[in-house]
C-alpha cells in the first residue's frame, strides 16, 4: 500500500504512513522540555465529553459539515509545485534555524494531533468525538507533511516515540480551551502573514513548503472556530475570574512567540521579515479574531508592551548563553535572567486590557 498521509481519512492512517524513517537528532529536539518548546497536553476528558453543543447547534453543524467535506484531502504532499531544495547549499545558520523551525512546528502540530486523538478515543459524545477526530486528521497530515520536508534534509521526527516518551502536561479543560483556541488562531495568523508576504516577494521563498501555507492556515482557522464554539456553550468560561485567565494566556502565548521567533534571526532575515514587526502584525490579527469570543484584548500598542517583550527576550538570550555551563557563576546568571524575565512578564500582564463586546454568533471566515 502506497498511501500518503495527505490522503488519509483518519489520524491513525496518517500516522501509520509516517512510521518509517526518522532521526534521533530531530526526535531529541522535539523531546526538549524548555519553557518555550511545544508541549504535549492531557486533560479531564470526561468533563470535555459532557459538553452540550445544542446552544450553538446551527453554527456547529455548519462548521462540522465543512470539515467533513474535507477540501484539503490530498493537499499535504509534494507535487510538481515542490521545487528542489538545496539543503547542502543552504547557509549553515539558516539551515540550522530552519530545521529548528520545522521540528518545532512539527511537534506543535503533532501535539494537537495527540490531544485530539485521545479525546476522540475516550469520548462517547457524538458531537465532540466527531469534531476531535476531524481535527486529529488534519494535524496528523500537517505533522506528516513537515516530516516529509525534514526527511529531505536527512532528519525527521519519530512521532511514535514522541507519543510514548514525551512528558504530558495536565491542563484543566478550560485552560485547554484558552491555550488551544489561541494556538490555532495564532497559527492561522502566522501562516497567512508569511504566505501573503511571500506572495508579494516570491524571490524570498527559499523553501517550497511556504506555498502550502494558505490551505494549511484555513485548517487551523476552522480548528479555532471549533474551540470558540465550545467556549460559547458555557458563558462562565469568558466571565469573572476567567477573564484574568484569558489575559494570562493571551500574554503567555504572545510573549512565547516573540521570544521564540527572536531565536531565529537568520531564518527571518532570509524571509526579509523583522520578527518584532511580524510579531505585532500577528498579535493584531489574532486579537481581532479573538474578539469573537474573548471579552478583552491586550493593548499591544502600549509603550510598555514591546519594551517588556524585549526584556524577556534579552533575559532568554542570557539563559541560552549559559545553558550548558555548570558552577555557581552561571547559576547566579541564570537566576538573575529568570527573575528579569518573570518581572517583565508581570509588567506585561498588568498593562490594562481593552474591553470588547462579544458578538451573538462567534462564526468568522478567514479574511486575511
Ligand atoms: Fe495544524
Ligand atoms: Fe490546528
Amino acid at each position: 500500500m502506497n498511501m500518503h498521509s495527505a490522503d488519509a481519512d483518519t489520524a491513525e492512517e496518517a500516522l501509520a504512513v509516517q512510521e518509517r524513517m526518522d532521526s534521533d537528532k530531530a526526535t531529541s529536539m522535539a523531546m526538549e522540555e524548555t519553557l518555550l518548546s511545544p508541549r504535549f497536553y492531557t486533560t479531564d476528558f470526561e468533563e470535555m465529553d459532557a459538553i452540550n453543543v445544542e446552544s450553538v447547534r446551527a453554527d456547529w453543524d455548519n462548521l462540522i459539515s465543512s470539515m467533513v467535506s474535507d477540501p484539503n484531502k490530498g493537499h499535504f504532499k509534494k507535487n510538481e509545485a515542490w521545487d528542489d531544495v538545496d539543503w547542502d547549499g543552504m547557509e549553515p545558520t539558516l539551515r540550522k534555524e530552519f530545521i529548528d523551525f520545522l521540528v518545532s512546528s512539527c511537534t506543535s502540530e503533532f501535539s494537537g494531533c495527540v490531544l485530539y486523538k485521545e479525546m476522540k478515543r475516550r469520548g462517547n459524545n457524538k458531537d465532540i468525538t466527531q469534531l476531535f477526530q476531524l481535527m486529529a486528521r488534519d494535524e496528523a497530515r500537517h505533522a506528516g507533511f513537515i516530516n516529509d520536508a525534514l526527511r529531505e534534509a536527512g532528519v525527521a521526527v519519530n512521532l511514535g516515540f514522541l507519543t510514548q516518551k514525551k512528558k504530558y502536561t495536565y491542563f484543566r479543560p478550560k485552560f485547554i480551551y484558552y491555550a488551544t483556541y489561541l494556538s490555532e488562531k495564532i497559527g492561522y495568523a502566522r501562516y497567512i502573514t508569511i504566505y501573503r508576504h511571500l506572495e508579494c516577494h516570491p524571490e524570498l521563498r527559499f523553501h517550497p513548503i511556504f506555498k502550502w501555507f494558505k490551505e494549511w492556515c484555513n485548517d487551523e482557522f476552522s480548528h479555532g472556530e471549533a474551540f470558540a464554539l465550545l467556549m460559547k456553550t458555557d458563558p462562565k468560561l469568558t466571565k469573572g475570574v476567567n477573564v484574568f485567565w484569558i489575559k494570562f494566556f493571551l500574554t503567555a502565548v504572545y510573549a512565547t512567540m516573540y521570544v521564540r521567533d527572536h531565536q531565529r534571526p537568520a531564518f527571518h532575515k532570509a524571509l526579509r521579515i523583522d520578527p518584532s514587526e511580524y510579531g505585532q502584525e500577528v498579535f493584531a490579527k489574532t486579537s481581532e479574531l479573538s474578539r469573537q469570543i474573548f471579552p478583552i484584548t491586550l493593548d499591544i500598542d502600549n509603550p510598555r508592551w514591546l519594551k517588556n517583550l524585549e526584556k524577556m527576550n534579552k533575559a532568554n538570550m542570557v539563559l541560552g548563553n549559559v545553558a550548558n555551563r555548570k558552577g555557581i557563576g552561571p547559576a547566579m546568571i541564570r537566576f538573575g535572567a529568570r527573575l528579569r524575565a518573570g518581572l517583565a512578564f508581570v509588567s506585561l500582564i498588568i498593562i490594562p486590557s481593552k474591553s470588547n463586546i462579544v458578538p451573538e454568533s462567534t462564526r468568522l471566515e478567514p479574511v486575511y
